[in-house]
């Protein structure tokens, strides 16, 4: 909300929106002719009057101890308890309940990056024997217990849903921490959520280099340690048996092989802890590096309901599906939708350890062909990436999807296509869904077989949530308008998170305190939950999602959304990427400078340059132009893939580019700076010392993961 310069006040209902409507596409009739959720009722049996009782459906998807007695309890609000009474187990409904049926059928299909190994298939039978034999090493070694938090930082290995599996059937919960973040971010999170035991991998598989993972264990503990949270135990697994990836020693009495380990336990069984609905299951981190951070906690009931229920009617996922979400499980999309929710309705899920494009554009699909996978799930960043480096490579390959996810961020709908197109063969449906960590689950996305797609737009509220689009004053700003503004869910659901753990004021301050109409009141009507994002939506009930309210830049009191700028970009075919960022400037507060790269194969040119400025023109309008589009090879990125924006706006701004440690290729930080600064310096451009406020607004533009 907090963009500097000239306009500030300008509120948020006028962020310029210029997008067309896309035409509807429809899903195709042998999609219809399979869905779980192919009957329109089920729109009817969600509806609004139904509320909240209509989450039973979700809940009866489960295996209940004791049935609860009361769906939702507002009776402390916005700490929202849903199906209260009620008792249940995570693991024993992601693994135990599906043996009698199903026990040799694959849980997980692990996919490791060096192509020469073989895949690995992890059935549910055994899946249950290592997860019973690694909660009794918990339980009997660490001491751990139900409530107490353990913190991994572990990468896309079957040992990471083994361990949260473990943790979910004694109760006690877990925080993965993503492992590509440093070791610094993992001892912040370690010591926030108090956890004693850590637990890690000496080394892995990522983009054709094997990592000295261990190393940064210790740097996590010494950071832990500084906030007061030290740490008794580092339990380490082994990405090959026998063999010690890392160069840091083990210390004594402190690090622990796990395979060391293991064989005490060997045959042990534990019986699952059956946890009232209300307990906590994970944490899950936010990626900001600013502030303490905000550990999303998440129940154990209602989170479980709801991504079983999302991942059956929008992911469409059936028992004999073979899935794959090629997100990372060190995120909130791996939890719920490459564990939790795919395992409790007992399909098989597939994990791959390493990077889509290693060694070629082809990886993907050569994975998806072999394994037959037929639900496939990632995000823009990866789908744009994917053109870029291999716009003709899907065909090469016999794979066929059903299904096809995109999360993460908006979608263009020049990518989209081809997505639909190309990656699908025109014979998929693609969903695209909009949520956040903080929701556990989805919240904007169509029903498949029920409701048509629409490049660029996630769709209309899931089932049971119900959105509205607010100005800054609190007035509804109606579907069709074509006005922005500030999205929110009116209504709370089974999958939101319960707090940010140990910051309850926080909690409230972000998501509520902003259009809460009192605070006393425990209707939850009164209490509308703040996405963060900017939205527009359509006459047909459909959200377009503009990206986080803090990503606009604030042209002359204009604020323009980056993603629609970007969106306008790749408009001009040859573009593969762009990101824009806000240059301060004397004049006019702030002018967008455009960074693209190229789809392979195509030359830089003054002539390229100036036809992105033409199309952003003419998708916009004149203010967007950009004063300068910088042609660059690549773009810095996160090892997830999303553009570091903050990176290229320092660099347009003379000013610092912070912490490019955790970048997946950090190299190019140098080149880009030698060719844009020199340029700017050679055209006459003076640059200016920032004021404090204007260094923070870049240094955290795009977010500061
Ligand atoms: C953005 C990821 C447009 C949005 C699940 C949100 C999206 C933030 C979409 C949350 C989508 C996620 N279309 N934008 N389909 N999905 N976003 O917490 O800005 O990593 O607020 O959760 O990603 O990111 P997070």
């Amino acid at each position: 909300m907090s963009t500097a310069g000239p306009g500030r006040d300008v509120p948020e209902a006028q962020i310029a929106v210029h997008w067309r409507e896309e035409e509807y596409y429809q899903p195709p009739a042998s999609f219809i002719g399979q869905a779980n959720a192919a009957d329109p009722a089920i729109l009817k049996r969600f509806g609004e009057e139904r509320f909240p009782e209509c989450f039973r459906e979700y809940a009866d998807l489960l295996s209940w101890d004791t049935y609860w007695h009361t769906t939702l309890d507002t009776s402390h609000p916005p700490f929202w308890k849903w199906f209260a009474g009620g008792r249940l187990n995570a693991c024993y409904n992601c693994v135990d309940r599906h043996l009698a049926a199903n026990r040799n059928k694959a849980a997980f299909l692990w996919v490791p990056e060096p192509e020469e190994e073989e895949t690995r298939a992890l059935t549910y039978q055994e899946l249950y024997a290592q997860v019973n034999e690694f909660a009794a090493l918990l339980r009997d070694f660490c001491a751990l217990k139900a409530g107490d938090r353990v913190t991994f930082h572990l990468p896309m290995v079957p040992e990471l849903p083994v361990c949260m599996l473990a943790c979910a059937r004694l109760g006690v919960i877990h925080s993965e921490v993503f492992g590509g973040f440093s070791g610094t971010a993992c001892g912040d999170r370690i010591a926030d959520s108090g956890s004693r035991i850590l637990i890690t991998m000496d080394g892995y598989h990522r983009g054709g280099k094997l990592s000295d993972h261990k190393a940064k264990a210790d740097e996590a503990l010494q950071a832990a340690e500084k906030l007061g949270q030290p740490v008794d135990k580092v339990l380490v697994w082994r990405r090959y048996p026998d063999r010690y990836l890392s160069h840091t020693p083990m210390a004594e009495g402190r690090d622990f092989f796990v395979d060391e380990l293991l064989p005490r336990y060997r045959g042990h069984r534990i019986a699952p802890v059956s946890m009232p609905a209300e307990a906590p299951l994970f944490l899950m981190y936010s990626s900001g590096t600013t502030g303490r951070p905000k550990g999303a906690q998440h129940s154990t009931g209602g989170y479980l309901s709801y991504v079983a229920g999302t991942a059956k009617y929008y992911l469409d996922i059936h028992p004999e599906d073979t899935y794959w979400c090629a997100a990372d499980i060190g995120w909130i999309t791996g939890h719920s939708y490459i564990v939790y929710g795919p395992l409790t309705l007992g399909t098989t899920s597939v994990l791959y350890e390493g990077a889509p494009t290693h060694p070629d554009a082809g990886r993907c699909w050569r994975i998806a062909e072999r394994l037959g996978v037929n639900i496939f799930h990632t995000a823009p960043t990866t789908i744009r990436m994917l053109r870029k480096l291999g716009p003709d490579e899907p065909l090469k390959y016999d794979h066929h999807f059903k299904h096809m996810t995109t999360v993460g961020e908006p979608i263009e709908p020049e990518v989209w296509r081809w997505y639909h197109k190309e990656v699908g063969k025109g014979e998929a449906v693609i969903d695209d869904t909009w949520w956040m960590t903080e929701t556990g689950g989805f919240l904007g996305a169509t029903l498949p077989a029920l409701q048509p797609m629409k490049p660029g737009s996630c769709g209309p509220g899931v089932l049971g949530i119900y959105p509205v689009i607010y100005d800054d004053e609190g007035n509804v700003v109606e579907p069709g308008s074509s006005r922005a503004g500030n999205v929110c869910i009116r209504n709370p659901w089974p999958g939101i998170m319960q707090t940010i753990w140990g910051q309850p004021e926080r909690y409230v301050e972000l998501y509520y305190a902003r259009y809460c109409r009192d605070t006393h009141s425990t209707n939850w009507r009164d209490w509308p939950f703040l996405c963060g994002d900017g939205a527009v939506q359509g006459e047909d009930g459909y959200l377009r999602i503009l990206g986080r309210i803090d990503d606009v830049i604030n042209v002359a009191g204009h604020r323009l959304g980056t993603k629609e700028i970007e969106s306008a970009c790749l408009t001009a075919e040859e573009v593969a990427e762009a990101a824009a960022v806000p240059v301060i400037d004397e004049l006019r507060g702030r002018v967008v400078e455009m960074y693209v790269a190229l789809k392979p194969g195509l030359e830089p040119s003054s002539e390229l340059e100036d036809k992105v400025a033409r199309a952003i023109e003419h998708e916009i309008g004149k203010i967007a132009r950009p004063k300068k589009v910088w042609i660059v090879p690549d773009m810095p990125k996160t090892r997830s893939g999303k553009i570091m924006r903050r990176v290229i706006a320092g660099i347009s701004n003379f000013a610092d580019v912070g912490d490019i440690s955790t970048l997946a290729n950090p190299e190019v930080v140098d080149s880009i700076r030698h060719q844009v600064q020199s340029r700017k310096l050679e055209s006459g451009e003076v640059p200016r010392e920032l004021t404090e406020a204007e260094r923070e607004e870049i240094k955290t533009f795009g977010g500061t993961a």
